[in-house]
């Protein structure tokens, strides 16, 4: 531990991930409390939020779970509550829930369509809605990253989710200016085809899982922790002059062209 985070409170959303899996939000957790800072998982899943706790507390860190549906704005204020109380202050929030949606908008329900952006859309406003005020009480400003995708930026098949995280990107942007003021960064980062849970918990043929490898420059497999480590970047003071920024963590996926 070297203590980047320390003395820090940070929220992180959707901080469990299914079995001893490392999603981006676990992986995100675990590395905000090797730096010291003190870490409110939150997930609607509570066996998963409290797994991440426990992997935390493994290592020497603070950490305790906190059971929220993002897309409540009750929850969502539940959750700085309970940072507040256990911890006394919040500086970091990591706005990292959001499911997949495959797709054109001929094949997706309205249904399906609307609970995408409640939860990768809705849930980040929620969730930042209820954090904002909390920073600004602790007096130091705060860092809030959200998690979009790449699917944002070169769409392929992926019609609402893409959608859904082009509006991240467009809250991220409009956070920042309105926030800036208030001493709070807000940035993005947009996940290449990284190997979590989320998507490998269905089962993953070995020859896509070869393929999304070699869709990136570098022909080298995305993890949770590339995406933990870009965050870990983005919520500490070495992120201090950086704000508004979308950061594609993608092995160069998006720059990609076909073979010349
Ligand atoms: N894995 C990839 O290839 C990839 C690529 C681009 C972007 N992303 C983004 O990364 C983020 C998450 O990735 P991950 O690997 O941590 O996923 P994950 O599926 O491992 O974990 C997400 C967690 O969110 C929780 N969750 C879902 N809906 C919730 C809700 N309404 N309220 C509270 N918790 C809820 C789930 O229980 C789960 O534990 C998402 O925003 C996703 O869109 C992933």
């Amino acid at each position: 531990m070297t203590g980047r985070l320390a003395g820090k409170v940070a929220i992180v959303t959707g901080a469990g991930s299914r079995n001893e899996g490392i999603g981006n939000g676990r992986a995100a957790a675990i590395l905000f409390g090797r730096e010291g800072a003190k870490v409110l998982c939150v997930d609607a899943n509570a066996g998963a939020a409290e797994t991440t706790v426990e992997m935390i507390a493994g290592e020497g860190g603070t950490a305790s779970s906190f059971v929220a549906d993002v897309t409540s704005g009750e929850q969502c204020r539940a959750m700085v509550g309970a940072a507040i109380e256990r911890y006394g202050r919040l500086d970091i929030l990591d706005n990292n829930v959001g499911i997949g949606s495959r797709g054109t908008v001929l094949d997706i329900s309205e249904d399906e369509w609307d609970l995408v952006m409640a939860v990768n859309v809705k849930g980040m406003m929620l969730a930042s809605r209820a954090a904002i005020p909390a920073m600004i009480e602790s007096g130091e400003g705060g860092a809030i990253v959200n998690i979009a995708s790449i699917a944002a930026l070169r769409p392929r098949g992926l019609t609402a989710y893409g959608t859904s995280k082009g509006a991240v990107i467009a809250l991220t942007r409009s956070m920042a200016v309105d926030h800036a003021k208030d001493g709070i960064r807000v940035n993005c980062i947009a996940p290449g085809p990284v190997y979590t849970p989320m998507v490998y918990a269905a089962g993953m043929a070995d020859e896509l899982r070869e393929r999304r490898k070699n869709a990136s420059l570098l022909k080298v497999e995305g993890t949770g922790w590339d995406i933990g480590y870009a965050a870990l970047y983005l919520c500490s003071e070495e992120a201090r002059y950086v704000t508004g920024v979308v950061l594609p963590v993608d092995g160069g996926v998006t720059i990609s062209g076909p073979a010349r």
